[in-house]
């Protein structure tokens, strides 16, 4: 058959979804647990496989097959890995094949660890998942991660591959040891199915073909169960109509439409919807696609939806079911997968964004990590790579969401590194805390801009950042002198002082570092609100944490002052003498040492200390803040 006959018999099979409709699996082992065999595996014996793929592959199998004379399937993969190497940004590639009942979603994810990003993006989405269990090696670490990041994200049905199986003797024995250790890990989980198979992917024993060497083996094949598994109870409940705006399409002053995609329930012309942040009400007057009007549209559908009244919405808003609301908080706890290799600290700023709503947010405590191994709950004080654990969050806006379990388009999120722009977390919303609800902003009569008139100033935050020894103490306090001097009111927060009070509970770990600034921030913010100029002369060595408390205070009041000195000459000055110690092994985590200086990038005014006097330094801050108008 020339290709492109092929092409279309193809897209045509699979277009077919078969009487039980579609079904979404992900394959979760590690690296040659035999995933590539078992997908390959799948797509060859539902016939899908263009024939000249199949040469290919029995001439690639010959040359470099680790099967002998069989068709070596993880090879047909190993192609396409390739392939998808070259699309960097295709992390999780999709597989489709069907047979008569069903068609069939896999998606493929990279086994090895740093990869669980890709799992768990894979996990979203999928009804059920394939653990694959190699034989001889029986339940790993990484079997127990994936089965719970599996539930974690909402799959309800699990199949226990135990693949190999023709490498331990077709072992009755073997099975069930492996089948019982995993059942008592996975057992309390609440999967809504647990279904253990013996297989060997290579030869495709109780892939399709029922396995001749295992008759002992009395439940279904992977191919039955895969057909015949009920979803549909799990999607029964499915789901309140909720519409993230995506947003707001005004293309003239006749039409204005909320254009999104519906992330779950459904919604016809005439039913009443509501906007989760005003609770708002009004009617759908039009359902548009591209292709014109319509009745109604469901989950999944891209559409812009017309009110019969005019209501203030915006995008990051959530049109929903009156009658089943969203939730709308600025303080939850979630579940979160950590999923890079710099580490999740509590009160570090990130990006949240959940459906079409992307706000700054963070982790305001840590409860508990998970033991992976155990399952049980670990204390701890940050996340690192591929950790889970169970966290307060606080958004700086409310936005509108579910509990997880109730849906997982809205009760899901990401976390987004600031600066980076990369995924660095995954979360799932457990349940809102109502005590931020009950606490509102009182007016006060005499207000920031009152208190600061009576000084005659303009209030701000000079904040100095460098290493110890680079001189932001002493510059600070020339530059309180004189601004004293010239009759501003003004306060200093200073490293050593606020850790005999305020922060007197913390140490130089990096969770410590970020909680200082932090709090140290929240203060500044409290002296900028009374109208003082307030100094602050912390090594405040993230870049984060700078940015969290520049965006505390109103544009223009942060005034960022990098004091610069090489980290040789800081050592030959020591002040402290506190190199003299972190060189002699006698102080852990001591900045330019064991722990990092991120130095600013776009600091309001840069200080070279190595060549510049103190007082000249001082005389540099009090000229700019004369140009920017803080000294008349
Ligand atoms: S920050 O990193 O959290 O911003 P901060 O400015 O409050 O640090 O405190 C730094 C001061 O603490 C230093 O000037 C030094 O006197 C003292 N110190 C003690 N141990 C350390 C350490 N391991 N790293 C840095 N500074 C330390």
């Amino acid at each position: 058959m020339a290709d492109d006959a092929i092409r279309t018999e193809v897209t045509e099979r699979l277009t077919r979804a078969g009487e039980n409709g579609v079904l979404r699996v992900i394959t979760c082992g590690s690296v040659d647990d035999g995933k590539s065999t078992l997908i390959g595996r799948l797509l060859f014996d539902s016939k899908l496989l263009f024939e000249d793929q199949i040469k290919i592959l029995e001439r690639d199998s010959r040359k470099h097959g680790t099967a002998g004379e069989e068709i070596d399937f993880a090879l047909l993969l190993d192609g396409l890995e390739a392939e998808r190497e070259q699309g960097i940004t295709i992390d999780v590639a999709y597989r489709f094949f069907n047979t008569e009942k069903r068609k069939f979603i896999v998606a493929d994810t990279p086994g090895h660890e740093q990869y669980t990003r890709n799992m768990a993006t894979g996990a979203s989405t999928a009804d059920l998942a394939i653990i694959l269990v190699d034989a001889r090696k029986g339940v790993l670490t990484q079997t127990k991660r994936h089965t719970y990041i599996a539930n974690m994200m909402g799959i309800r049905h699990a199949v226990v591959a135990v693949n190999k199986m023709d490498l331990v003797d077709h072992s009755r024995a073997r099975f069930h040891e492996i089948v019982s250790e995993y059942l008592t890990i996975a057992e309390d989980l609440g999967f809504a199915s647990i279904t253990p198979i013996p297989i060997s992917a290579r030869y495709g024993d109780n892939i399709f073909a029922r396995s001749d060497s295992m008759k002992w083996h009395d439940g279904p094949t992977l191919m039955e169960h895969l057909e015949r598994v009920d979803t549909n109870v799990d999607k029964e409940a499915a789901y309140a109509f909720r519409f993230p705006v995506q947003w707001v399409n005004r293309p003239n002053l006749d039409f204005r439409g909320f254009s999104g995609t519906v992330a779950s329930g459904e919604v016809s012309r005439g039913d009443d919807v509501v906007v989760s942040h005003s609770g708002k009400s009004a009617q759908i007057s039009r359902v548009v696609t591209a292709d014109g009007d319509r009745d109604s549209a469901k989950a999944g559908d891209a559409v812009t939806l017309v009110l019969d009244r005019e209501i203030d919405i915006a995008r990051g808003d959530m049109l929903a079911d009156p009658q089943q609301r969203p939730e709308v908080s600025d303080q939850f706890a979630a579940e979160i997968l950590w999923m890079t290799d710099k580490e999740m600290l509590p009160g570090r700023s990130y990006l949240l964004k959940a459906g079409g709503q992307i706000v700054p947010a963070s982790v305001t405590t840590l409860k508990h990590k998970l033991n992976v191994n155990s399952f049980e709950k670990e204390p701890g004080k940050s996340l690192k790579l591929n950790e889970i654990g169970v966290c307060t969050l606080s958004t700086s806006r409310p936005i509108a969401f579910d509990p997880y379990t109730d849906q997982r388009e809205t009760g899901s999120f990401i976390l987004i590194d600031r600066f980076t722009n990369q995924t660095v977390g995954a979360g799932m919303v457990e349940f809102s805390l109502r005590r931020a609800s009950n606490i509102h902003t009182h007016a006060m009569d005499v207000n920031k801009d009152r208190r600061a008139g009576m000084k005659g100033q303009k209030p701000a935050v000079l904040w100095f950042t460098g290493l110890s020894g680079a001189g932001k103490s002493t510059i600070a306090n020339l530059v309180e002198r004189k601004l004293a001097e010239a009759g501003r009111h003004t306060y200093s927060l200073d490293g050593d002082n606020v850790r005999h009070g305020l922060n007197k509970d913390l140490g130089f770990t990096d969770a410590d570092r970020v909680e200082n600034i932090r709090r140290i921030g929240e203060v500044a913010k409290l002296f900028v609100d009374a109208g003082l100029i307030v100094t602050c002369s912390f090594i405040s060595p993230f870049r984060s944490e700078r940015q969290m408390v520049r965006e505390q205070v109103e544009a223009g009041e942060f005034v960022e002052i990098f004091v610069d000195a090489p980290l040789e000459v800081c050592i030959e000055r020591d002040p402290k003498g506190l190199y003299k110690k972190a060189q002699a092994g006698e102080i852990k985590n001591f900045t330019g040492f064991d722990s990092p200086y991120e130095a600013p990038e776009t600091a309001e005014i840069h200080l070279k200390t190595d060549d510049l006097s103190a007082e000249d330094a001082a005389e540099r801050v009090i000229e700019e803040l004369i140009a920017r108008g803080f000294i008349g």
